[in-house]
């Protein structure tokens, strides 16, 4: 798909929300200010949970309820801090995945590569031709 705005990925984000039933890993790729965040808050945002920040803060993990059913949290992972294999066994992931009431979002999933994820769906997000647009692939895994 091509977006041209932050609010055309938001809603792409939100269209591949209502296909989810819970339970899936979804892996974000691309490169630095790709959008993967912004796709996450649009993602976040339809299921109910709208705190999501930009930039989160220096927490590689953070758990958003969302107030609902199915879907209870989303649980979003910027793994791009992370430096060694501590950090990575620390984080907790392992208990999140695959857990029936929640989605788990992971930015730059190379990171966590010692933990076993089995990953559901994978979003590339590409820089477009022009400063606002982003090519969006979401792969079923
Ligand atoms: N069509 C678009 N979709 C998403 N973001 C866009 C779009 N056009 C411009 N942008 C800008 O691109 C940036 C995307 O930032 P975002 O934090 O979502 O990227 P990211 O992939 O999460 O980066 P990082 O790897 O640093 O976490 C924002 O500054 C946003 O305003
Ligand atoms: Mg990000």
């Amino acid at each position: 798909m091509i977006s041209k705005s932050i609010t055309e990925t938001k809603k792409i984000a939100a269209d591949f929300a209502s296909t989810l039933r819970g339970g899936e890993t979804i892996a974000l790729e691309g490169e630095i200010g790709a959008g993967k965040t912004t796709f996450t808050q649009g993602l976040a945002a339809a299921l109910g949970a709208e705190g999501l920040a930009r930039s989160p803060t220096f927490t590689v993990l953070n758990v958003y309820p969302t107030g609902r059913e199915p879907i209870k949290k989303i649980v979003h992972v910027d793994a791009y801090r992370l430096r060694t294999s501590e950090d990575i066994l620390n984080l907790g992931l392992e208990e999140w995945l695959g857990q029936p009431d929640s989605l788990v979002l992971i930015e730059w999933p190379n990171m966590v590569e010692e933990v076993e994820v089995k990953t559901d769906y994978v979003v590339r997000i590409e820089m477009g031709e022009s400063a606002d647009e982003r090519k969006i692939e979401i792969e079923k895994k």
